[in-house]
């Protein structure tokens, strides 16, 4: 039995669907679970589970050989909602805990990666057998906002000529599906990511997509980091994401190796593939 938190996430869902689809057995531990409705319908078992409420984990956790902790997406909060999982995962005798952690995050100068590289440490001296998974970045991170780049015409960023190394969802799922459903990851990490670019070249694919010309501009760190607030963007999270672009500047989130393809045992999906799925509306 496999038990995925964040499962009425955006991975987590991807992730639930694709073990079902395998005829695992899953559980969803969610915090909310009218949202999860849809997942028990499909065949999971909900459970309630919540980071800031480590009884509810060790009960979500009752019975499960493995864990996919999907990291959360409370930015400040989340290495003590990622110890609690862990250390309700050990205590309800998970044999294998596998978490999705973001790239080079021991190393990176990005201030995101900081709760990962602490998640990553507790995780390992936890002593249960682990998988990191350092997903690269999500395509969906450009094209969720597709409709409001082609709208300005103008893809902003303040990551300059840097490289990033892109993949969907889907495809990191899937990386995490073959993790908990073959054997020989325990002890591993693995940098995965798909697609390499920078943004000028993604937003040359998003003016071919479009049928519209769409520029590329690199703000310095306080006007982009403006921008965002302008659009409406608390300053925190506005000054992380502005924070990761100049990480990606450095060349930070460009992920070496091919052990996204390895484990997907396919090559991980196009920027291209994505946009020609992707309805122009
Ligand atoms: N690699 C990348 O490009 C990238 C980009 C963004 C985020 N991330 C990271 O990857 C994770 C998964 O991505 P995603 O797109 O699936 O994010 P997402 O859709 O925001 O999913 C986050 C999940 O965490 C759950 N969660 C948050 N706080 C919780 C709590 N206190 N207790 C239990 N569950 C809680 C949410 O529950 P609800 O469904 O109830 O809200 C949601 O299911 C994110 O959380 C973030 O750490 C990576």
């Amino acid at each position: 039995m496999i038990v995925v938190t964040g499962a009425t996430g955006h991975l987590g869902r991807h992730a639930v669907e694709q073990l079902l689809s395998k005829h695992q057995q899953v559980i969803a531990a969610v915090r909310n679970v009218e949202k999860a409705q849809p997942l028990a319908a499909a065949g999971a078992q909900v459970r309630f589970a919540d980071y800031d409420q480590p009884a509810s984990l060790e009960a979500a956790f009752a019975g499960a050989d493995a864990l996919l902790l999907i990291s959360s997406s409370e930015i400040g909060k989340r290495f003590p909602q990622h110890k609690a999982a862990i250390d309700a995962a050990k205590k309800a005798g998970v044999r294998h805990i596998v978490y999705t952690s973001a790239p080079r995050a021991t190393d990176s100068g990005i201030k995101l990666a900081k709760e990962h590289a602490e998640t990553e440490r507790h995780l390992i001296a936890s002593g249960v057998p682990y998988t990191i998974l350092r997903n690269g970045w999500y395509i969906e991170n450009y094209t969720g906002q597709l409709a409001n780049t082609v709208k300005l015409g103008t893809l902003y960023s303040a990551a300059g000529e840097g490289r990033v190394s892109v993949a969907p969802r889907a495809d990191y799922a899937a990386a995490a599906v073959a993790v908990l459903t073959s054997s020989g990851h325990e002890g591993k990490t693995y940098e995965l990511g798909g697609e390499s670019l920078t943004l000028g070249e993604l937003a040359a694919k998003f003016s071919a997509w479009a049928g519209k010309p769409i520029g590329y501009v690199s703000l310095p760190f306080a006007d982009f980091k403006g921008a965002l607030v302008g659009a409406g963007l608390p300053e925190a999270a506005a000054d992380i994401f502005a924070d990761a672009d100049l990480g990606l500047g450095r060349g930070e989130l460009l992920v070496e190796g091919h052990a996204l393809e390895t484990l997907l045992g396919r090559k991980p999906t196009t920027v291209d593939q994505v946009l020609a799925a992707t309805p122009r509306s």
